[in-house]
């Protein structure tokens, strides 16, 4: 090295001091955003479920919109709201994964194939006035290629489907991601999950191929996608598993009794 600014003790110097420069940057951006971006998250979430339930209105704030909705936690087993859990800050997915806070499921009980369900689940419950309009619950369960996490909206009759959408999948674009495609979910509109409104049996259903209106318990059934029946299997399963005896079930009968 000719130049005394081309020494190799220089440029170390320079190089070292401009990482140090660098990580303080990049550190301290982190730490001070990430306030708003736990606000844009939770933010997100609010939309996803507002969309959910077919209410999200453009160029209303989210937070506006979401202030008629009560978020409260129950416990999945006995299906009652509890105080076990702060509705506010508790992170449902985590919970799935933590052992002291979930359980092992068995095959037979896993038919959504998601391994561990957490104790305590969020529920959404809209209103208008003093009445419940809306109920909005957390779904997900296994497709082909991922877990497909979203949120089912009931209406006031906890029977009647008022949306289906999820927020995270990584089905493959134009195939299982059609869950995606507003068409496909605009046919959950009004199915209904139980006959005759009675909680048990789950008679909601994603078939293979078209629904024949005319069919009996076209009520109850979806168009599967095409080209993605296996997808539309776990959507199937996932719907079973979450408004069944392991899911919802017991919370619904219980909001339906007033016995919540
Ligand atoms: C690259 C690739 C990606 C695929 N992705 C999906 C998918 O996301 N969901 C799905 O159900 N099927 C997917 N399939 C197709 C499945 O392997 C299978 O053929 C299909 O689910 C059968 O549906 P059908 O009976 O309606 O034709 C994919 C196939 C290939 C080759």
């Amino acid at each position: 090295m000719s130049s005394s600014n081309e020494s190799i003790k220089k440029v170390l110097t320079v190089a070292i001091a401009l990482c140090l420069v660098c990580s303080v940057v990049v550190s301290s951006a982190a730490v001070l955003l990430r306030d708003a971006q736990q606000a844009n998250k939770a933010r997100d979430m609010k939309r996803n479920i507002l969309a959910a339930a077919g209410m999200l209105e453009s160029g209303v704030p989210v937070e506006e919109q979401f202030r008629n909705v009560e978020t409260r936690a129950i416990n999945l087993d006995t299906g009652e709201f509890t105080d076990a859990v702060d509705p506010a800050t508790y992170d449902q997915r985590k919970a799935a994964n933590n052992p002291a806070m979930s359980e092992d499921l068995s095959g037979e009980e896993d038919t959504a194939d998601i391994k561990r369900q957490e104790k305590y689940g969020l529920v959404y419950l809209v209103y208008e006035g003093d009445n419940l309009q809306r109920l909005i619950l957390p779904v997900r369960g296994y497709g082909l290629w991922s877990t497909l996490y979203g949120f089912i909206a009931l209406e006031s009759d906890l029977n009647t489907v008022a949306g289906l959408g999820f927020y995270e999948h990584g089905e493959t674009p134009g195939l299982g991601g059609e869950v995606d495609n507003p068409r496909w979910k605009a046919k959950w509109e009004g199915k209904k999950v139980y006959d005759g409104g009675q909680i048990g049996d789950v008679e909601l259903s994603v078939i293979k191929g078209e629904v024949d209106p005319q069919a009996p318990g076209a009520k109850h059934k979806v168009d599967g996608l095409s080209g993605a029946t296996l997808t539309s299997k776990g959507v199937d399963n996932l719907i079973q598993f979450w408004m069944g005896e392991n899911g919802y079930a017991p919370f619904l009968s219980n909001l339906k009794s007033g016995e919540a």
